[in-house]
């Protein structure tokens, strides 16, 4: 590339575009040694090394001399850390000061298991189609199937990854415990409060039928083959079965999800099932940003604003940003700063602060669009062997079924 575009260097630096108007407006009054270069009649920052090197430089100043009075510090509410463990919270400061991001999945925790719960409701509830409602569809739809797929064993097993309340699967139990082939039920996710809740439901909902077994795991990195060795090696074995689920599109909001998709595939066994569902890449859904436990608000919504608050970034200091970047092939929602921000955390080792510059932004959360064919090609490169997939009739959800390939 011969220049930067204007946005780029905004996005690379952490700065406004203003800032970067205000550069080529300072190059060409002679205060500023850019290079720039005309394309179509608009000047460009010039993609060379003393270019790169002088920007650099300028942005360290900016920061250095920056009008302490401008800078808003801002220190993390006490339950954030009665909250989150020190590695979480390295965690969470590291995205921060990387890729200006707030990992989603520490959303879930207390009051946001509330949020989410609150939330998923809405939707189960919704008549139009959502991912939640969705889910539930093509699961019944394809009941038939797996009923077929695992007609020669006599028990199932549930492992539910990423369970929120349950309430996706709680037909497909239903449906297990009528055919008396209910085996164990595991839930697996990263909060505990959400395995609370799901705990809840489900002994409100089939009692003693189903006994709750959960473990809080990050399925990025916590492979949960240990789970089911008692499974593996048993005399029945060969009459029992393991189906691992992940619904509701987890996966679509974290950086790599292929990271997990490595951990689920490796925590598997020959004969076990996995079944993925994920709402798709089309026209519509680019455009569909429907997070709010009361649709009326306009605000962060609350399933994303937990980190948020306990960050203690109030609401005066940014906009909340939603759109579709075709470069990455995602929705995505940002808080673009209004004001510079230092974030200061303290470690048990000492403090570490976080510098956010006024016009940059903080990613609260992100959805990989995907089109089937891109799932299919997903679920491939990371060793599954698909059996079957359904879709809904208006194409915008999946339900992929597959096991590990084998050699
Ligand atoms: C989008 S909700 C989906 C819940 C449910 N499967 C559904 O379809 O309604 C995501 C769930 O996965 C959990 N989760 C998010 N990231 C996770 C991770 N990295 N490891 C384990 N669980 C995670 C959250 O706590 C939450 O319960």
């Amino acid at each position: 590339m011969l220049y930067f575009k204007h946005s780029a260097l905004a996005k690379q630096y952490h700065v406004s575009l203003r800032t970067v108007h205000n550069w080529i407006d300072e190059t060409k009054q002679g205060k500023l040694d850019l290079t720039l270069v005309d394309a179509g009649g608009k000047l460009y920052v010039a993609n060379t090394a003393k270019n790169i090197s002088l920007l650099t430089s300028l942005v360290e100043n900016r920061r250095k001399y920056r009008n302490t009075k401008a800078v808003k510090n801002i220190y993390p509410k006490p339950e954030f850390y009665d909250l989150y463990s020190e590695a979480q919270i390295y965690d969470i400061v590291t995205n921060l000061e990387i890729h200006h991001e707030i990992p989603r999945q520490y959303s879930y925790m207390d009051q946001g298991a509330e949020h989410w719960d609150t939330y998923a409701i809405r939707l189960a509830t919704e008549r139009t189609a959502n991912i939640l409602n969705s889910t539930v569809k093509l699961l019944s739809i394809s009941q038939h199937y797996l009923d077929e797929l695992l007609a020669k064993y006599k028990k199932i097993n549930i492992i539910d990854i990423g369970a929120g309340n349950a309430y996706p699967v709680r037909g497909f139990l239903d449906h297990l415990i009528k055919q008396n082939k209910m085996g164990r039920y595991i839930a697996l996710d990263v909060s505990p409060d959400m395995l609370g809740i799901a705990k809840r439901n489900i002994h409100e909902w089939f009692g003693d039928a189903v006994k709750f077994e959960s473990r809080i795991c990050d399925i990025n990195y916590d492979r949960f083959s240990d789970l089911l060795i008692q499974e593996y090696a048993n005399e029945n074995a060969r009459d029992t079965v393991n189906v691992t689920l992940l619904l509701g599109g987890t996966l679509s909001n974290m950086r790599h999800p292929d990271g997990a998709f490595r951990v689920i595939h490796d925590s598997m066994g020959i004969n076990d099932i996995f079944i993925y569902t994920y709402k798709l890449d089309t026209q519509t859904t680019r455009n569909y940003f429907d997070f709010s436990t009361d649709p009326s608000q306009i605000r962060l919504a609350d399933i994303h604003r937990f980190v948020v608050d306990l960050l203690n970034i109030d609401e005066s200091y940014y906009t909340v940003e939603l759109g579709y970047d075709p470069r990455l092939q995602q929705r995505t929602e940002h808080l673009r700063l209004n004001v510079s921000l230092k974030l200061i955390f303290k470690f048990k080792a000492g403090i570490r602060e976080v510098e956010l510059n006024k016009g940059s932004s903080i990613l609260t959360w992100r959805s990989h669009q995907q089109t089937a064919a891109d799932i299919h090609r997903q679920i491939e490169r990371n060793d599954f062997y698909i059996l079957n997939s359904t879709q809904t009739d208006d194409c915008e959800y999946i339900l992929s079924v597959a096991k590990v390939k084998s050699d």
